[in-house]
């Protein structure tokens, strides 16, 4: 039997539309249409993942220059349920790592996850992120509606860790 073939390709104008059907059928939260405009901007900070050609997951950052420190926001990283377990988020987050890691100037990794979504907490947790802290009611449509701030720590910086953790733009759901 051949391997799968498990790829990563960019983002753009032409596919889309199979980013925002993923992220639908991923995620219990909507996505609006500045979500998509800024993802088209991002570069390599936004990828579809293929399993044997096919659309199967996808990751999509930003970068956060909070006023004490410069972060990475993953806004999403997700995958089909048929295709979990392959390695495919693995790849994904590694990609977003050896992107921090080149640029060398990042100070932390962080992301929102659902209080109940254990297995996202433990994949996380494997690439060295932390439970940083617990935002209540932070979903406003789903229950739970609390998140936790999973983070992973690049650089430690003088500053004091209870820095922002947003910025003024916010996190671009529509039906958070
Ligand atoms: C979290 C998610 C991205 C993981 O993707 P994936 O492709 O299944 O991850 P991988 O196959 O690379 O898993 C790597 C390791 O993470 C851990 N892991 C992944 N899913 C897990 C689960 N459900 N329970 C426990 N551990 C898990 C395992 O250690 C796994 O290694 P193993 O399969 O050899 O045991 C996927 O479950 C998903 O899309 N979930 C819905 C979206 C979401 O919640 N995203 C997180 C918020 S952005």
């Amino acid at each position: 039997m051949t391997r799968a073939k498990i790829e990563l390709g960019d983002v753009t104008p032409h596919n889309i539309k199979q980013l925002k059907k993923l992220n639908t059928v991923v995620f219990p939260v909507s996505y609006n249409e500045r979500f998509y405009k800024d993802v088209l901007e991002v570069g390599e900070l936004a990828k579809l993942a293929y399993y044997n050609d096919i659309v199967v997951g996808a990751v999509c950052c930003r970068i956060d220059n909070a006023e004490t420190a410069r972060r990475l926001y993953i806004m999403t990283l997700g995958c089909l349920s048929p295709y979990r377990r392959l390695g495919i988020g693995s790849m994904m987050v590694q990609h977003v790592l050896s992107y921090v890691e080149k640029d060398g100037n990042y100070d932390n990794i962080y992301l929102h996850v659902q209080v109940n979504n254990i297995g996202a907490i433990e994949f996380y947790k494997k690439f060295g992120f932390e439970i940083h802290e617990t935002r209540k009611h932070y979903y406003k449509r789903i229950e739970p509606a609390d998140a936790y701030v999973l983070q992973k720590t690049l650089r430690t910086t003088s500053a004091p860790t209870a820095a922002p953790l947003t910025n003024g733009i916010g996190n671009h759901h529509s039906d958070k």
